[in-house]
């Protein structure tokens, strides 16, 4: 098999499947060729960055996190220059740097300066059965263990993955791009997505879904009959683009929890009134009011006797409430 005819072929496979924003690569390398290592935890298909690469015109790659090294080998039969950094101690390539990205006392390699992509495929946190430190590879120098952004749970987690993206993107060039990979987890009965908690630095430049292919999530004891949630079949990759040299603006998602009787904006009386009755399921005109009067939302309005009783009487005629007895409303059965 000729190498060079082969690598043709697989830069046609990924610029068709860069046309659209859902990415498909059932095989993960191509014939004859291997690209990190498809037995590393989370490892990536290189044909994943490979498109990001071609399709934006990158001269010169870099990448938190560079796990097997898969990046690092399509760089080099690429024939352009790449820089990674990773936690592993004793990286896998020559031009992976051992470093750990919470630190700030350690530089990013020049590379990092002079890149005009960025690539970071960050670790899973809070997905345990994943494991780096200590099992991908070895703690050669002690204490990785608690860096290893993989052990950490997810909240914790996120917060350094965006740290470690605010830092590359500070690092980066004007006009640069940062492709950024990141997993939608299921663990412990829950649904963690780490898209959905991403600090996006700069202008987002777009968003892709990549399709998964033979993986262990989920398949895990899942019934399609008893289990509401789908099995997950795909990651989320966003684009980012630095417009510029000295701005550092980013949108951080926000966790905010509010009581309703105290939210004025976005909970209207009916939603309120609602709120209640669901949690009571009989009550007066005078418990309603003697519940909300303290909260912020009745202190915005000055007769909320008044307020009560006609959101109630409205809500008994829509059928939401039953009318059981003078001033005194039960839930609709
Ligand atoms: C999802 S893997 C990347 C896999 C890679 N795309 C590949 O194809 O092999 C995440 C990597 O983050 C590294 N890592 C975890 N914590 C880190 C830290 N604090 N600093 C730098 N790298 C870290 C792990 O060692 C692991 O290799």
């Amino acid at each position: 098999m000729n190498k060079d005819v082969e690598l043709q072929r697989v830069l046609s496979e990924v610029r068709k499947q860069m046309t659209y924003t859902v990415l498909s690569y059932p095989e993960r390398d191509p014939n004859g060729f291997k690209w990190g290592d498809q037995k590393y935890n989370g490892n990536c298909s290189g044909k994943v960055p490979l498109g990001f690469v071609d399709k934006l015109g990158a001269k010169s790659v870099c990448e938190l996190f560079a796990g097997s090294g898969t990046l690092s080998d399509v760089c080099r039969d690429y024939k352009i220059p790449y820089c990674g950094i990773d936690l592993n101690p004793n990286p896998v390539r020559d031009n992976i740097v051992a470093m750990d990205i919470l630190d700030l006392e350690q530089e990013l390699p020049d590379a990092f300066y002079e890149a005009d992509m960025c690539f970071s495929h960050p670790p899973y946190p809070g997905l345990n059965h994943v494991k780096y430190a200590g099992v991908a590879w070895q703690d050669t120098v002690g204490g990785l263990l608690e860096k290893d952004i993989q052990n950490m749970p997810f909240e914790k987690g996120m917060q350094k993955v965006n740290i470690s993206t605010m830092r590359a993107y500070t690092a980066l060039q004007p006009g640069a791009y940062m492709v950024i990979l990141v997993g939608e987890i299921r663990a412990n009965g829950k649904y963690f997505s780490m898209f959905n908690n991403l600090a996006l630095p700069g202008e987002v430049f777009q968003t892709y879904v990549k399709l998964q292919h033979n993986t262990w999530s989920g398949r895990q004891n899942y019934s399609e009959k008893t289990n509401p949630r789908a099995l997950t079949g795909h990651e989320m990759i966003v684009v980012i683009r630095k417009p510029s040299g000295y701005e550092i603006a980013y949108v951080l998602p926000k966790k905010y929890v509010n009581d309703i009787r105290d939210s004025i904006n976005s909970a209207t009386w009916k939603d309120v009134v609602m709120s209640y009755a669901r949690e009571e399921k009989q009550f007066t005109n005078q418990q309603i009011c003697s519940d909300l009067k303290d909260h912020a939302k009745a202190k915005s309005n000055n007769n909320i006797e008044a307020k009560l009783r006609q959101t109630c009487a409205r809500l008994a005629e829509a059928g939401l409430l039953n009318h059981i007895a003078p001033a005194t409303w039960a839930m609709a059965a």
